[in-house]
C-alpha cells in the first residue's frame, strides 16, 4: 500500500473548527506547563533525530525564532535556509527542491512571496509543508492570535470543574482597521470557524479581493453559528461595540515600491484612542497587532498602553509553533486516535 499523503498546513482553511480549537488548547497547555517548569513527557524528544527545514525567502523575527525554538524544545534540528543559502528560485525549481528536501527532512516550514510557491512545494513534497507566511495566509499567526483572544476573554474555569468545550469566543467582536492582507485573511477564516464576528475597514482599492471573500465565506459552510464578516471603507463603522481592534502594517514585505501611494491611501486609518471612541468601541477594548509595527498604523499611546496585548500575542507564536509542530511528530493514526490532529 502507498503511504498516506502528507497533511500540509497552508492556511487555517485546512483545519476544521474542532482541530483549530485543539491546536489552540494544546498551545495553551504547553505554555502553562513549560512556563511552570515541566515539559510534558510526550513533547520532550518527540523530534529527536528529525530535521525540520525552514525555507525563508523573506525576513522574519517571530516566525523564525519561534519555529527554531519549538523544534529545539522537542529535540529536533531546525535547518534555516535563507534565500541566499539554497538553489531554489535561482538554479532549481520548486518541484525539484521539494522532492529533494522531502527525501531528507521530516517537515518543511516555508516563508514565501506568492502563495503558489507554497502550493507548488506542497504538490511535490512527501513530507508536510507548513506555511510560515505567504502573500495570502499566515496560519501560525492565527493560532497565536486565537490563543491570545482565548487568554484575554475566556475566564478561567471554576476550580474543580472541567473546562467548557470550545474556546469561549463565540460572539466576540473584532474590528480590523487597515490593509486587507495575509494576516487578516487567515484570521477571518478562523473567526468564521469559531463564531467570532469580524468587521473590516480598508480604503478603496485595498479591500479583501473577491476570490478571497469566497474562501472566507466557505470557511463558515457547515459551521453552526459561523462568525459574520462585515466590510466597510469607513473605520468608525467597523468599530461599533468592538471588543478588540487589530491592524497590521500598511506596507507588507514585497510592497515597498508602493509605499508612498499606500501611506496616502490609508490616511485616517491610524488606530488611536480617539478613533476608537468616535467609532463606539467597547469601553475595555483591547489592541492586537502581529508585529512588526510602524507608527503610522497605530499610535504609541495605544500600542504601549495596558489595552495592548501585542507582546503576549508575539510570545504566543512560540506556543503556537510547539502546538503545531507536535502534530508533525506523531503518526497520522496516533494523532487521529488522540484527536491531536
Ligand atoms: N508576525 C510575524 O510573522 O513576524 P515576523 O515577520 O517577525 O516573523
Ligand atoms: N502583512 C505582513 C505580515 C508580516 C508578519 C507582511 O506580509 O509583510
Amino acid at each position: 500500500t502507498s503511504p498516506l499523503p502528507p497533511r500540509h498546513f497552508l492556511s487555517i482553511a485546512d483545519v476544521t473548527p474542532s482541530e483549530l480549537t485543539t491546536l489552540v488548547r494544546n498551545a495553551q497547555s504547553y505554555k502553562n506547563s513549560i512556563k511552570s517548569g515541566s515539559i510534558p513527557r510526550h513533547l520532550l524528544g518527540s523530534l529527536t533525530g528529525k530535521t525540520i527545514a525552514m525555507i525563508f525567502n523573506k525576513r522574519s523575527t517571530r516566525t523564525r525564532v519561534s519555529t527554531e525554538g519549538a523544534v529545539v524544545t522537542m529535540g529536533g534540528h531546525p535547518m534555516f535556509l535563507g534565500k541566499d543559502d539554497i538553489q531554489l528560485n535561482v538554479n532549481e525549481s520548486l518541484h525539484d527542491t521539494a522532492v529533494v528536501l522531502s527525501s531528507m527532512v521530516s517537515c518543511v516550514v516555508a516563508r514565501v512571496g506568492p502563495h503558489s510557491d507554497i502550493t507548488g512545494l506542497a504538490e511535490s513534497s512527501t513530507v508536510p509543508i507548513i506555511n510560515a507566511l505567504s502573500d495570502d495566509y499566515h496560519p501560525l499567526q492565527t493560532i497565536a492570535d486565537i490563543l491570545t483572544l482565548h487568554e484575554t476573554f475566556h475566564s478561567s474555569p471554576t476550580p474543580g470543574r472541567s473546562p467548557t468545550p470550545g474556546l469561549g469566543l463565540k460572539g466576540l467582536k473584532l474590528a480590523w482597521i487597515g490593509d486587507a492582507n495575509n494576516v487578516l485573511f487567515d484570521l477571518a477564516i478562523g473567526a468564521r470557524k469559531l463564531g467570532i464576528d469580524l468587521s473590516v475597514a480598508s480604503p478603496k482599492g485595498h479591500e479583501i479581493p473577491k476570490p478571497m471573500l469566497e474562501v472566507i465565506g466557505q470557511a463558515g459552510d457547515s459551521v453552526e453559528d459561523a462568525g459574520r464578516l462585515f466590510e466597510t471603507r469607513v473605520p468608525e463603522e467597523a468599530l461599533k461595540d468592538a471588543d478588540v481592534i487589530l491592524t497590521d502594517t500598511w506596507v507588507s514585505m514585497g510592497q515597498e515600491a508602493e509605499m508612498t501611494q499606500r501611506l496616502r491611501a490609508f490616511e485616517g486609518f491610524q488606530v488611536t484612542s480617539e478613533l476608537a471612541e468616535r467609532g463606539g468601541a467597547k469601553k475595555d477594548w483591547k489592541f492586537m497587532h502581529c508585529l512588526p509595527r510602524h507608527q503610522e498604523e497605530v499610535s504609541d499611546e495605544v500600542f504601549y498602553s495596558p489595552r495592548s496585548v501585542v507582546f503576549q500575542e508575539a510570545e504566543n507564536r512560540l506556543w503556537a509553533a510547539i502546538g503545531k509542530l507536535n502534530t508533525m511528530s506523531r503518526s497520522e493514526s496516533q494523532t487521529r486516535a488522540d484527536n491531536i490532529l
